[in-house]
């Protein structure tokens, strides 16, 4: 078979390497890929939004699976142009994408079926925004831009001058473009937080191993929000009794509402759950797999991948064995220094053998090129070291020890991964 992957970064590399397991796939074309996963396929270079070209160049190639990862071609309805192509492809459609497009939807969409969430009011006018924080008058308090935003589109405001700049910056500055027309504001929620991947094509959701994403740059969640710093799996926070909550108030309900709305989700749904004093809620849901969840939970996973996003797409999942290791994973994230911020790139990555792997662990490839038989950084967020071990203590111990061995210039990691307060 031959397959095609959409996307470029380390959730990427390890949804490859995982389907590179099935003896039935010949050749992954990935688009755009980067250096790590060009050593294992074939890299093909057409943006990852680029539609057209991407259906043209599937067509051609006569793929006979697509699969597509990150959040903003399948909001835009890649999914649906390859499938009306002819060519079957995992994740939802553009107007079950809408999950994670629209905050204001997916807020409504809780609202209406009773799924746990923080209350919260949506807003299309920048006066009547500010009038609503300065009324209310509690902080923090959580402000929201509706769309896509690269992950950067929350602001927690301490107070009424952070709220009212967060308000204008969205909704009048456009900090978030288009993203910024609507926006929720929503209570500050507290307790520790988990992320829930879960298989369902639409008559049955199959939760995947839990994972923890470390979001912030530095160590004790100090800093900036990044793309996330590192994951483990599973999250010691999720219980089975909590799970078996997330089942009944969320996963399932979940399900059922997108159906009831007329918009069936078959793909990964995404979970980011806080564990409050008052029950599980949710604080958003992504239509996609995490990043970088996907580099812990993946590895973790026993049954093959490519015949589960097979059943997803033809709706047979409950038919097929989605079954998980009962060991850990740790995935430590090696950044470029900066990173959130301005950071540089172009250095050369010294540690990794001509596959852009070390010993004892996988090295999940994100910001990386391959030039001359060289690996070279070229993002923010470089490689993604993951270890399995018996427990999360063994598998944050090997993941660091191969980090120490891995450099490059000016490289950041956070020492503190798998760290439970
Ligand atoms: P997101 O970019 O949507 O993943 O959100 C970034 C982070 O903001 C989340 O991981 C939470 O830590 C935090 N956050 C979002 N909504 C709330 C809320 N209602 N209360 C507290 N923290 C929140
Ligand atoms: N790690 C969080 C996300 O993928 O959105």
């Amino acid at each position: 078979m031959k397959l095609l992957v959409v996307g470029s970064g380390g959730r990427e590399h390890a949804l490859v390497t995982k389907l590179l397991q099935n003896p039935k796939v010949d050749e992954i074309f990935v688009a755009p890929g980067n250096g790590g996963m060009s050593t294992c396929c074939t890299p093909v270079d057409i943006k990852a939004t680029d539609i057209e070209k991407m259906v043209d160049f599937a067509v051609e190639n006569h793929i006979d699976f697509a699969v597509v990862a990150p959040d903003d071609p399948l909001v835009l309805g890649m999914v649906d142009a390859l499938e009306a192509a002819g060519i079957p492809s995992f994740g939802p459609n553009k107007k079950a994408a809408i999950l994670e497009g629209s905050k204001v939807f997916s807020k409504n969409l809780m609202k209406k079926y009773g799924i746990p969430t923080a209350k919260y009011e949506t807003f299309d006018s920048e006066e009547t925004a500010i009038a609503y924080v300065k009324a209310e008058n509690t902080y923090p308090t959580v402000i929201k831009a509706d769309g896509l935003a690269l992950g950067k589109g929350v602001i927690i405001a301490q107070n009424e001058k952070e709220a009212i700049d967060a308000i204008h910056s969205i909704m009048g500055d456009k900090i978030f473009g288009a993203s910024g027309n609507h926006i929720v504001i929503e209570e500050f929620l507290e307790g520790p937080e988990v992320s829930v991947l879960a298989f369902t094509d639409s008559h049955t959701i199959v939760p995947m191993v839990s994972a923890k994403d470390h979001k912030r740059a530095l160590d004790n969640d100090k800093g900036l929000n990044t793309g996330g710093m590192g994951t483990i799996a599973p999250n010691p926070y999720y219980t089975g009794e909590v799970a078996k909550e997330c089942m009944e108030n969320i996963f399932l309900p979940t399900v059922e509402a997108m159906n009831k709305e007329g918009r069936p989700f078959k793909g990964c749904l995404f979970f980011g759950l806080m564990i409050t004093k008052n029950g599980v809620k949710v604080i958003e849901y992504n239509c996609r797999f995490g990043d970088p969840e996907t580099q812990v939970v993946l590895p973790l996973l026993q049954s093959d991948l490519l015949t589960i996003f097979e059943a997803v797409r033809d709706e047979q999942l409950a038919e097929v064995e989605v079954k998980f290791s009962s060991g850990s994973a740790a995935c430590v994230v090696m950044a470029s220094g900066g990173y959130p911020r301005k950071y540089q790139t172009g250095y050369e990555i010294e540690g990794l053998d001509n596959k852009g792997q070390a010993p004892g662990v996988t090295v999940f490839h994100a910001g990386t090129k391959f030039e001359n038989g060289k690996f070279y950084t070229s993002g923010g967020r470089v490689l993604g070291v993951t270890a399995i071990g018996q427990n999360l203590e063994e598998a944050i111990q090997k993941s660091y020890e191969a980090v120490s061995k891995i450099h490059f210039k000016d490289a950041h990691y956070r020492k503190d991964i798998g760290k439970i307060k």
